[in-house]
């Protein structure tokens, strides 16, 4: 009897720890966003952010300008070196087992990296119901500042190339809204 409950309570925590191991949403990289983001009536969110900065910034560090800034302080290859790569793909360093096998660091600041990994909100019910995709683990911005004070988490002065940073100014440059229908 009391081998029976010990193998029980193995089993139980077992199955605990392999829920919410199952539970933590996944990187799956920006192919599963541009599937649904890239028609006229979506508002081409995979056009603008491929024309934008964002999605170049892995590949700026294999540049010789990156390679130079990497010297000056001791780090030899940039394109691997998580100094660099924090604010060049994610904007934080994420344990490699939350990457799903398409997501791709080569992609820079992408979809997922202001969005949220998006194993458990890609799917179109889930996406047309906000407070659902919300609590799927899609990121939620309460306001402008909110939305601000993310965008300083990497334009600010640990980079090693900052100058300042007008978030209205530069919101611009990269704001990807869904056309207005009347
Ligand atoms: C199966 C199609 C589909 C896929 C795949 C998909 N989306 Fe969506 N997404 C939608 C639809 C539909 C909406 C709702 C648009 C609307 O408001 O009418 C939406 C809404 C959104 C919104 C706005 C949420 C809100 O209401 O403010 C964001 C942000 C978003 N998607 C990001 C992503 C990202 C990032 C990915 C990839 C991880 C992704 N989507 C994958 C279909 C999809
Ligand atoms: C705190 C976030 C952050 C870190 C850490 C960071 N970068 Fe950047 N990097 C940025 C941002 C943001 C930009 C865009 C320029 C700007 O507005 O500051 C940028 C731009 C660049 C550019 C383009 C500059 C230009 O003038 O064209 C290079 C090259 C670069 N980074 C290299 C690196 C290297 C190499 C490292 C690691 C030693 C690194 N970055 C670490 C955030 C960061
Ligand atoms: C994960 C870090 C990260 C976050 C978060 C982030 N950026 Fe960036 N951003 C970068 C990096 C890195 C570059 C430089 C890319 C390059 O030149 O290769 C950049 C470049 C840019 C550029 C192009 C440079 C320029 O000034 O013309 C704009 C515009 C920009 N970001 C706006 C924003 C805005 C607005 C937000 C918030 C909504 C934001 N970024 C959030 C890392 C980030
Ligand atoms: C630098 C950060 C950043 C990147 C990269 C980014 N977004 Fe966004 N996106 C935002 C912010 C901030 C908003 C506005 C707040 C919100 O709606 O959550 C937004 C809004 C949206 C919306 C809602 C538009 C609306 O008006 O309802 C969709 C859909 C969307 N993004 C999809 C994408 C997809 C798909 C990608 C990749 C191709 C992407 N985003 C890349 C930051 C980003």
């Amino acid at each position: 009897m009391r081998k029976l409950t010990v193998i029980l309570t193995i089993v139980a925590v077992f199955a605990a720890f392999q829920s919410s191991a199952l539970s933590q949403n996944k990187y799956v990289g920006k192919k599963a966003c541009v599937m649904c983001h890239s028609t006229e009536k979506s508002g081409k969110q995979a056009e603008i952010w491929a024309k934008s900065k964002h999605s170049q910034a892995y590949t700026t560090l294999t540049t010789d300008k990156a390679i130079e800034i990497a010297k000056s302080k001791g780090i030899a290859n940039p394109a691997e070196a998580p100094e660099c790569l924090e604010c060049h793909t994610l904007g934080k360093t994420v344990d490699p087992a939350l990457f799903d096998t398409k997501f791709d660091i080569k992609d820079g600041v992408q979809c997922e990296t202001c969005h949220g990994p998006g194993s458990g909100y890609k799917s179109m019910p889930v996406m047309k119901d906000k407070a659902k995709a919300i609590a799927a683990g899609l990121t939620e911005y309460k306001d402008e500042a909110a939305i601000e004070a993310w965008c300083k988490t990497c334009h600010n002065e640990k980079s090693p190339s900052f100058k300042d940073f007008v978030f209205k100014e530069r919101w611009e440059l990269i704001k990807h809204p869904k056309p207005k229908s009347e």
